[in-house]
Order: structure tokens, then C-alpha cells, then sequence
């Protein structure tokens, strides 16, 4: 099978994720399962890895890598929201690392029949988890120019959203927007030839991001399946995650910082009085690829490790 994605910060992320070779590991974006295979290549028989991913392409390439495994294999084809329901379904208590490479793969972007890409044309489509109802043709076409304009801004950050929105609405009233080509127009359309030079990459980009993440809803469920992992943990154990945008990295941090603190007392109080305990520490400063990896694999350039150990 065709399933070609390069694994960002592999060494990083794998050499701080595997602590103990009989230790139980989950992997919760499999993809071509590039990292998932690493950690299988530094398990003894006795260590088990726990895969999932929503997109059926992925699980079918993982099967195919992992096949000659050393250790306990077990793919599941599901969301990582329902990470917890999957370890309480395999009969696993607890974990010693839990690893996110958050995103789309190679080749969802690459493959024009899934619709992610703003440089191909194909019907809007976007889904991670092609089974689900809900693509990028019903937001395009059925979202309010509020709706459209809020999640430009919240999703893609991008100045003109409310001006795209606005063209959309109008383009659509003429007849349904089907293709990533037609949205691609009109975005151009929207955003003034003399912006249009001045910004950094194509006007689509943003725009095609923020829509994804609204299919998707990648943003939304972070925050919990990073807490339902820490709370899978050993003591000792490791979370690693790989973030990709700001979005998604802002979420990351957060989170951690929250499981990282202590007392949560108001600063007022002269003693603590609430006695909680941090859950995790934080093992060093976000890294990010280096040199050589950025020169093999443009897609490392935005990527962000952060590593967490839980705490006894
Ligand atoms: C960047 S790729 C992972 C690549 C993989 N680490 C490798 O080395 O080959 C991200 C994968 O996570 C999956 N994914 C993203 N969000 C997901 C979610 N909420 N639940 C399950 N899988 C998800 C995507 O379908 C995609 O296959």
C-alpha cells in the first residue's frame, strides 16, 4: 500500500516517550504508524502498543507496518476522544506513555480525492474519519456569514475572514460551491490583489485550515483525551505531544500547565489551603526539529514537542 509520511522529531519524541521496554504505550494518531514503529522496534516481547486513528486509510498502513512486531500489537479505528472506552474495552488499567502528533498525514493532504488541499482541485471534503456525516461542503454551504466569519478568525486567524465569509454567502446564492477550485476562487476574489502579494503564502491556507479543524473538531477535544492520558499514567510515566499550529500548541501548554500545578489557592491566601498537587512535571522547554530533519521534511518546520512525566 501507497502510504508515504515522513514522522516529525522521530528520535525526539520516541527516545523521550519509551522509558520502560515492558511497558504498555499508546499511540493516538497513528498514521503510517512511523513513531508507533520506533516504539515497537524498543519494546521487549513483553511491552505492548495501543494504536488508534479515525482514518481507515491509516489503520489499513499501520496493520501493514506493524505486522512484524515484537511485542502486543492492537489497532483500533476510532477517535482519540474515546480513549478512555478504549482501554477500559482492551482490560488496560494503566499506561507508560501516551504519544499525540497532532494533524493530518502526507498523504490526507496529499491524496485529492480527500479535499485538504487548496493547490488540488477536488469536491470539498475534509474529513479525517471519511465514515462521519459532516464535511467541508456543509460548512461552505451552510454556515451563516457569522458562523463563517467566526471560525476564519478563531481557526485561521486570518484578517479577511469577514470579507471571504461575506463573498462566499454571495457565491453561493448563485449556486452550491462543490470543489476546493471554486472556494479557491472565490477567496481570491475576496482578498485585494494588492494584499494577496503582500501575504505570507497562499490566501487559501488559513482559510482551508480553519474549515478543517471545524470538520474535525480538532481543537475542541484536546483539553480532555490530554487529561484522560495523564490520568492512564504510572508514576514516571510519559505524555509527549507534537503540535503543528499555534491553535493546537496554545491548548497543549495550557493544559499541561494546569496538571503541572500545585497549589491553586487565590494569591491572597497567606498558607495554602487547598493541598493540590501537581499531576505532572513539565521535562524541559517545548523542542522543535533541527536543522537537518527541517532541510529532509519542510512539514517539521512549525512542529513543537512538548514531553510530561506524571508525578507519583
Ligand atoms: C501527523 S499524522 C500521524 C503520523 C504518525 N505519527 C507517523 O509517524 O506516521 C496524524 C494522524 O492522526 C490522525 N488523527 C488526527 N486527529 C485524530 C483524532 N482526533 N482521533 C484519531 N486520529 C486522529 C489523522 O487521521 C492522522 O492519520
Amino acid at each position: 500500500m501507497d502510504f508515504h509520511h515522513v514522522s516529525v522529531m522521530l528520535e525526539e519524541a520516541v527516545g523521550g516517550l519509551v522509558t520502560d521496554p515492558v511497558g504498555t504505550y499508546v499511540d493516538c494518531t497513528l498514521g503510517g504508524a512511523g513513531h508507533s514503529r520506533r516504539i515497537t522496534e524498543l519494546l521487549a516481547p513483553e511491552g505492548r502498543l495501543v494504536g488508534l486513528d479515525q482514518d481507515e486509510a491509516a489503520i489499513a498502513a499501520a496493520r501493514e507496518r506493524l505486522a512484524g512486531a515484537g511485542c502486543r500489537v492492537d489497532i483500533v479505528h476510532t477517535n482519540f476522544r474515546n480513549l478512555e472506552g478504549v482501554l477500559q474495552e482492551l482490560g488496560v488499567a494503566e499506561v507508560t506513555g501516551v504519544l499525540f502528533d497532532l494533524g493530518v498525514s502526507s498523504p490526507q493532504i496529499d491524496n485529492p480525492e480527500r479535499g485538504f488541499s487548496y493547490m488540488q482541485d477536488a469536491l470539498l471534503d475534509m474529513r479525517m474519519n471519511p465514515e462521519a456525516g459532516f464535511s467541508a461542503y456543509d460548512v461552505v454551504n451552510t454556515y451563516s456569514e457569522d458562523e463563517l466569519d467566526r471560525i476564519f478568525h478563531d481557526y485561521g486567524e486570518e484578517r479577511w475572514g469577514r470579507r471571504i465569509a461575506q463573498f462566499i454567502v454571495q457565491a453561493r446564492a448563485e449556486k452550491e460551491i462543490k470543489t476546493t477550485g471554486e472556494l479557491v476562487d472565490i477567496i481570491s476574489r475576496a482578498v485585494p490583489k494588492a494584499v494577496r502579494r503582500e501575504m505570507n503564502g497562499h490566501p487559501a491556507k488559513r482559510i482551508f485550515q480553519a474549515i478543517r479543524i471545524e470538520v474535525n473538531d480538532e481543537l475542541g477535544i484536546l483539553a480532555g483525551a490530554f487529561r484522560t492520558a495523564v490520568k492512564f499514567l504510572v508514576p514516571g510515566g510519559r505524555l509527549a505531544i507534537i503540535t503543528f499550529h499555534s491553535l493546537e500548541d496554545r491548548i497543549a501548554k495550557q493544559t499541561l500547565k494546569e496538571l503541572a500545578r500545585g497549589c491553586i489557592c487565590p494569591p491572597e491566601l497567606p498558607v495554602c489551603m487547598c493541598h493540590h498537587q501537581p499531576e505532572i512535571k513539565l521535562l524541559g522547554r517545548p523542542r522543535t526539529a533541527g536543522r537537518e530533519e527541517l532541510a529532509a521534511n519542510p512539514r517539521a518546520k512549525s512542529a513543537k514537542l512538548r514531553i510530561a512525566e506524571k508525578i507519583s
